[in-house]
């Protein structure tokens, strides 16, 4: 979700205001996927590395986030969406971590929509995490180091149990992943969008869906295999 921050300077609006409509899109996005009856959402709302950026930002989106989860959660949970969170939410203030844990609980009954907001969340750290239990394991004698395989590394990741994505949207114009599910995007097919985040709509999210019903998709394999 990129451009907040040039959407605030092309309206001559703080930062904040381009997070507030970045926010607003976050919720017309969740809306196009329940009707296309997508699967799975994955956001990514915040990363490891924005923790980097000024105090003040980093308090707006910190609060723009808690206000998401007291306003949304309710409303989600009875439209049928099941919350999920990625990342390390322990660098997050005590209240959003609860506000967090609670929406997990209180939503995974649902089946329409898996969404999942990546917060605080960096996928080489995920990757080194991961590994860094297994090598536990290993040397508690738990693991074997021959049943390591992709299926076992997978179960160590935050998505463990989630399928990996089929198509990955960016906005904004910048075309990288940005340390954004590194392992999990092997296979995706990648979008790169001429949009600022806070003017994406159900337009865009339509098109993208046809785009990515044209691509054809191999893994790996020969045509005809
Ligand atoms: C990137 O824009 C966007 C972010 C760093 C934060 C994304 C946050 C939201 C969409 C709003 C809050 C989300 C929820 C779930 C309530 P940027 O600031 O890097 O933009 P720029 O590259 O144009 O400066």
């Amino acid at each position: 979700m990129d451009g907040n921050g040039r959407w605030a300077k092309a309206h001559h609006l703080p930062r904040v205001a381009g997070h507030r409509a970045g926010a607003q899109a976050v919720r017309r996005t969740v809306e196009s996927a329940i009707r296309h009856g997508v699967g799975w959402l994955t956001l990514y709302a915040f990363s490891s590395e924005n923790w980097r950026r000024s105090p003040g930002e980093v308090l707006d989106l910190t609060g723009l986030l808690r206000a998401y989860l007291r306003s949304e959660v309710r409303e989600l949970r009875s439209q049928g969406v099941r919350l999920r969170f990625i990342g390390e939410r322990s660098r997050f203030d005590g209240d959003i971590v609860t506000h967090l844990d609670e929406a997990e609980r209180e939503t995974a009954g649902n089946t329409r929509l898996n969404l999942t907001l990546a917060l605080s969340y960096g996928a080489r750290a995920e990757i080194a995490t991961a590994a860094r239990t297994a090598a536990r394991l290993v040397a508690e004698g738990a693991l074997r180091p021959e049943d390591i395989d992709e299926s076992c590394f997978g179960d160590l990741l935050f998505t463990a149990g989630m399928p990996d994505p089929d198509l990955i949207i960016r906005t904004s114009g910048e075309q990288r992943l940005s340390n954004f599910l590194l392992w999990q995007s092997a296979y995706a097919e990648l979008l790169f969008l001429d949009v600022l985040w806070p003017d994406f709509g159900p337009e865009h999210f339509a098109g993208a869906l046809a785009e990515f019903a044209h691509r054809e998709r191999r893994f790996g394999a020969r045509p005809g295999d």
